[in-house]
């Protein structure tokens, strides 16, 4: 008997407290006696630390100590070359944190950190990628645990003798995330227990990395993440604020604070890869895809190998009997890249969606039909058939509403006064996976319900779908549920990321609910004060999953105005029809779907981590001049989805939509500015100085 809370609008249950400022996040926890960190970057690309002299930072009144790879407390090898830090005088990258700085406040921790003498041994440093670099190599596999490359029939010979030929290559520069509330921890030891309140997409992952590093047992360290001010991937594993925190806290004896300023956050926490990369089409003169090729370089470090699986989007998307997908590395004298939003696919299908605008173009085909023509039955890579697929559900009922069928396919057809308009669409796909998840669920006597999961609400609404879910599987009104999470205390569930979250940890809402009504069924008399409670873990379910091809599609599309003289662009219009399985909760489903859309403008207007090979690193690092798209460039947004059910998937039948929504907008826009002006941009970000040439044309 459902109550019927899945599927229905509501706001997010922790709303009050954010707007009230009574949510806590991670430095903001009243602890007594506490002190404050300040990391210090290396002002060096690549070489050794020579020497430290702290002297001039513990002058300064109210400096406690400087924590260096000196005297730092020695963490165990071999956890995580990522987290070893402070342990040896390696400089890999510029702006990797060396030092920290411990305070009685703030201002003298910042204070100190900036008087802390460094002197270097230097070598030179390689930090461009490039698409001919002389360390371009070929890794075991590419992230998360793909194949590096992948190839049936005969790409080369089909290719060469297809009617229609597109033959590109798209770049994508750096990306850097910027959630809200940066990476921060307070951290304090008792007793020689670690608890860490730390801004993360995932408490468990840090617990386990913190209690391997320290060498305590897991119970003896607990990690509080109630609220998180984004993430987007970078919190996505244990980073360095968390594991500078504890080792300050250890020094000093007192409890530590440690947030990230907005700089560092440029580099130690990861960002996007910058990508190199090529895709080539083969069609008849119908656009029906014969051979399809994507070969993708990106970056990775000197500290570990970060392989992003960029062409992995073209593997499953597109029909075409004879195809090819490449990943070459580089190592570079970088920070190691990581996760952000829809890592791979996001910069794959800027590239592929618009070489099928190139194609579109190509043939005179239109470019929703050439999508819809090149729909395949089962999945191309792998053969299996798809738990459910509705991308042309979604460029149907987007076409719709966009009023495609108007557009006239001529490009820079379209001019008012200024201003050049055009229209472009893109597709879009994301995988719909879960992993496994633990969960309680406790009956309380007078009629409340408790479920707790150690799921992470990094601001997307997590906890309130969840406990939508587990009103429904309890069968009682919302109002009798309550629901913890954000706390390694909490049954153990994976990380928010992937688009996994909701997936996962409903999976283990519902079974912990099914198990406490199946007991109820059986309990007679009162129930026990401290409750009736039911574990359920969903390993053996997850593992047991049918090999199927599922994922969450969608369909971008977009209006741009590009105006003839200054080459200056405008997304006047963005709209997205999403299939992703059950939607839980309308409103914050729309909240993350135009979120993700307005994250892929910023990708195709705004957003580039410019590099400067002499000084070897960014330049841009701070948000006055890491430009991200403000409101006034988000005009008219709109995100619809099409009914779908999906029963392979999970108990709530649900597909993330964490990710969805940046894929494909990028090409949107940028298939948009090529409808507008006859310029093709294959080089994010879509800048003015691109366009200059187009708008004397026009
Ligand atoms: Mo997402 S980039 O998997 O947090």
């Amino acid at each position: 008997m459902s109550t019927g809370a899945v599927g229905q609008p509501h706001p997010r249950l922790e709303g009050p407290e954010k707007v009230t400022g009574t949510a806590r996040y991670a430095v903001e926890y009243p602890v007594d006696d506490v002190t404050y960190g300040w990391a210090v970057p290396a002002a060096a690309v690549r070489g050794r630390i020579t020497r430290i002299d702290p002297d001039p930072a513990l002058a300064v009144p109210g400096v406690l100590a400087v924590l260096h790879h000196g005297n730092a407390p020695r963490l165990a090898p071999d956890v995580d070359s990522e987290l070893y830090l402070l342990q040896d005088p390696v400089v890999h990258y510029r702006g990797q944190l060396i030092a920290v700085v411990m305070a009685e406040s703030i201002e003298a921790a910042r204070e100190g950190a900036r008087l802390v003498r460094i002197e270097y041994d230097t070598e030179p440093h390689s930090t461009v990628l490039t698409a001919d670099h002389p360390g371009l190599y070929r890794p075991d596999k590419v992230n998360p645990n793909y194949p590096t490359d992948t190839a049936e029939g005969d790409f080369d010979a089909r290719f060469a003798a297809a009617e229609v030929q597109v033959d590109a290559t798209y770049r994508t520069p750096a990306y850097h995330n910027n959630p809200m509330e940066p990476h921060a921890t307070t951290a304090q030891w008792r007793d020689g227990h670690l608890l860490v309140h730390d801004s993360n997409q995932g408490s468990t992952p840090v617990q386990v990395s913190l209690s391997e590093l320290f060498r305590i047992p897991r119970e003896s360290v607990r990690v509080v993440n109630e609220h998180v001010g984004g993430g987007f991937g970078s919190k996505g594993s244990p980073k360095a604020a968390v594991v500078l925190a504890a080792m300050a806290a250890q020094h000093v004896g007192r409890p530590v604070r440690l947030a990230l300023t907005r700089q560092q956050i440029f580099g130690p926490v990861g960002y996007r890869t910058p990508t190199i990369q090529r895709v080539r089409l083969g069609a008849d003169a119908d656009g029906r895809i014969a051979a399809i090729c994507h070969d993708a370089i990106s970056q990775t470090s000197m500290i570990t190998e970060f392989a992003e699986q960029t062409a992995v989007y073209t593997r499953s998307m597109y029909a075409g009997p004879h195809r090819r997908t490449t990943h070459r590395l580089v190592r570079l004298d970088v920070p190691t890249p990581f996760w952000m939003r829809a890592p791979g696919e996001c910069p794959g299908a800027y590239a592929l969606e618009s070489a099928m605008d190139e194609l579109a173009t190509a043939c005179g085909v239109d470019p929703v039909e050439l999508r819809i023509r090149n729909d395949p039955a089962v999945d191309p890579d792998q053969g299996h058939p798809f738990s459910s697929r509705n991308l042309v559900a979604c460029l149907i009922e987007g076409a719709r509403r966009f009023g495609w069928a108007e557009r006239n396919p001529r490009p820079c057809a379209r001019r008012e006064g200024r201003w050049m308009i055009g229209t472009g669409v893109a597709g879009s796909s994301y995988p719909a996976r879960a992993r496994a998840a633990a969960a309680t669920a406790t009956a309380l006597p007078g009629g409340d319900h408790l479920v707790r999961i150690n799921a992470a609400d990094i601001g997307t609404g997590a906890r309130t779908a969840l406990w939508q879910v587990a009103a429904d599987a309890l069968g009682v009104p919302p109002e009798r549920v309550r629901i913890l999470v954000g706390d390694s205390d909490l049954p153990p569930a994976g990380v928010a990321g992937g688009s996994m979250g909701t997936s996962s940890w409903s999976w283990a809402v519902v079974r912990a609910c099914q198990g406490l009504r199946d007991q109820l069924a059986h309990h007679s008399g009162e129930l026990p004060a401290d409750g009736l409670t039911v574990e359920a873990s969903t390993a053996d379910e997850v593992r047991a999953q049918r090999p199927l091809a599922r994922y969450a599609y969608g369909a971008q599309f977009a209006e741009v105005r590009v105006d003839a003289d200054t080459g200056e662009v405008r997304v006047s219009r963005l709209l997205g029809v999403f299939a992703a399985g059950q939607v839980v909760n309308p409103t914050t489903a729309r909240s993350q779907l135009i979120g993700g859309m307005t994250m892929g403008l910023s990708m195709a207007l705004h957003e580039e981590g410019v590099l400067d090979e002499r000084y070897g690193d960014w330049v841009n690092h701070d948000l006055a001049t890491y430009h991200i798209t403000g409101c006034a460039d988000v005009e008219r947004i709109e995100a619809y989805w099409v009914p779908e059910e999906d029963s392979e998937l999970n108990p709530s039948g649900v597909k993330g939509i964490g990710e969805i929504g940046i894929v494909g907008t990028a090409a949107a826009i940028a298939n948009a500015v090529r409808h507008a002006t006859g310029v093709r941009v294959r080089n994010l970000p879509i800048r003015l100085d691109k366009l200059l040439g187009a708008s004397r044309l026009a």
